[in-house]
């Protein structure tokens, strides 16, 4: 059964003909996958030569993937055969279902999905991979708008298994859960989305982006010491700035104009000046050859900012017992363990106290509780495994203080990142606005909890989906968060979103453990 209660409808059978408009880089893709799935393929492209080029690349590929045992010579030959070149779009006709993968251009998409109307039967599937316009507008000017959804495959389409199948305003229910069941049999993970701008993914992952851009702007951390607190303390796969320079930062910057336009200016998805900079100097990344880092061939590495080592304090006292603590209690130096203490500290040595971030900078903490030497550490995502702490002094902290906190936590095996005391430090802060915008969309209907934290394991690769974070480290940590970073910059940006909040004070949940789906 589907999410509201209605028969899901099964998936389109195989020997349904898929016409696929586009054969760039997306739409080659996708008939690759179509193809292997048994599908006969009919691919059509305005260029010249561009359909029987990708079709000669795609079977290349699936010759490959035979090669490397992971398909069967026959069912290899099988799909290599079913690749058709078509000519126009008239040669579409039979085609059961039609992908569209061409330019991101509304008044372009408008037009071919026209043309598709008028040739194929009443009872075809449309849809399109746009990642970025409004599948309702899209469809608002067909004869039969509710045959069309979106379909948006990530970059490779072979290799990324998420898939958003997103309704518009018009689109019937069940071509969304056909569409649904056909990309699941193709073996693809895909998930329900309303058409609103960025969908789940290009929305949710904003602040991933957005929050690392803000850290470099205030001068923090640079960005190579960014990225290896987000890795080593937060366990992503990649650093923002190093995300941002495989994606181009031309690409991350109008995705996040856009989606801040189609917000009318909501501050949360407010671009960056610094990423604009960037634009307008053409520092685009890895394929310009410069963009956060130099990627020039005799470029010199750049290493994060490490603290040297330092001799660990003679005694430590541990506060309360959760999983960081014990990771301090690894650390070879005599340990008095004491209860929780009322102020939340997790570790004193000689000279410095040592807090988990509360969203608060430390210098703010320390004012409040008369502790000179406070220093906050950030959000790690497996305190027994990870290898990198970001410690922040509050400004009156001594520089003793400093030294015996960094000792401590090199003692427990950790290389340690001294940054600059800004509130919610940087994996926290990361992880309470994904969090915050992925309970958003929820809370406005763009998706459901479970699909939106699948979305963004599968479609990003986060170690944890931003909603089963928020319920490991408590809805109401979180929350609390936000509204110290909120009170601290005085911005609406970090506003908690509604549903959140209700959560939270409720003792709610946002992930039902019976519905979630392990893949
Ligand atoms: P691409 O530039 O590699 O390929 C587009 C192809 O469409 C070209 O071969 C072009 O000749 C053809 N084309 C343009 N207008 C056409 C028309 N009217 N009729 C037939 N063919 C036409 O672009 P890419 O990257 O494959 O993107 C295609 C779509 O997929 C876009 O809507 C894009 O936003 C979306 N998308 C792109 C992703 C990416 O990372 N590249 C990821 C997810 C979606």
């Amino acid at each position: 059964m589907g999410a509201d209660g209605t028969a899901l409808h099964s998936a389109l059978s195989p020997n349904i003909e898929i016409g696929i408009v586009g054969a760039g880089a997306m739409g080659a893709g996708i008939a690759q996958v179509a193809a292997i799935a048994g599908h006969p393929i009919r691919i059509v492209d305005v260029r010249k030569d561009t359909a029987d080029a990708a079709i000669a690349s795609i079977r290349a590929n699936i010759g490959k993937l035979v090669a490397k045992g992971r398909l069967t010579a026959e069912d290899g030959a099988a799909a290599q055969c079913a690749l058709h070149p078509a000519s126009t779009v008239a040669d579409l006709a039979a085609c059961g279902l039609v992908i569209e993968a061409i330019v991101e251009d509304l008044t372009a998409k408008r037009a071919l999905f026209h043309q598709i109307e008028a040739v194929v039967a009443t009872d075809a599937l449309l849809a399109t991979n746009t990642s970025s316009l409004s599948i309702t507008a899209i469809g608002a000017e067909l004869q039969h708008p509710e045959r069309l959804a979106g379909l948006h495959f990530f970059n490779p389409a072979t290799v990324m298994l998420l898939v958003e199948v997103i309704s518009g305003a018009a689109t019937a229910v069940w071509i969304a859960q056909t569409l649904y069941a056909t990309v699941s049999r193709w073996g693809k993970v895909p998930v329900l989305a309303r058409s609103s701008p960025g969908f789940i993914v290009n929305r949710v992952a904003r602040p991933f982006y957005a929050e690392a851009l803000r850290v470099l702007n205030e001068g923090t951390a640079d960005p190579a010491t960014l990225d290896a607190i987000v890795r080593e303390s937060g366990g992503f796969r990649m650093g923002p700035c190093e995300l941002m320079d495989l994606i181009g930062h031309d690409v991350n910057y109008a995705v996040t104009r856009s989606v801040f336009d189609a917000f009318y200016g909501d501050p949360r998805f407010t671009p960056s000046v610094l990423q604009f900079e960037l634009v307008q100097a053409g520092y685009l990344g890895r394929k310009t050859g410069r963009g956060f880092y130099d990627y020039s061939e005799n470029a010199p590495g750049v290493l994060a900012a490490t603290h040297p080592p330092v001799s660990a304090p003679g005694r430590v006292r541990l506060f309360g017992q959760n999983d960081l603590v014990e990771r301090l209690a690894l650390a070879k130096i005599p340990a008095e363990r004491l209860g929780q203490h009322v102020d939340g500290r997790i570790a004193a040595c000689e000279s410095c106290v040592l807090y988990r971030s509360d969203g608060r900078t430390a210098t703010a903490r320390a004012a409040s509780t008369g502790v000179q030497n406070t220093i906050v550490i950030d959000l790690v995502l497996d305190a027994a495994t990870f290898t990198r702490a970001a410690i922040a002094p509050a400004d009156q902290c001594e520089r003793a203080a400093v030294l015996d906190a960094v000792g401590l936590l090199q003692a427990a095996g950790l290389a340690v990142s001294v940054i600059g005391d800004i509130p919610g430090m940087i994996v926290l802060r990361t992880v309470a606005m994904l969090a915050n915008e992925a309970a958003d969309a929820v809370n406005q209907g763009v998706c459901s909890a479970a699909d939106c934290d699948l979305a963004m394991r599968k479609g990003v690769n986060y170690p944890r989906g931003p909603l089963e974070w928020a319920e490991y480290l408590g809805l109401s940590r979180v929350v609390e968060v936000l509204d110290n970073i909120a009170k601290a910059y005085g911005e609406d940006r970090y506003r908690v979103s509604p549903l959140l909040r209700r959560k939270a004070l409720a003792g709610g949940h946002f992930l039902d453990r019976r519905d979630a789906r392990n893949v």
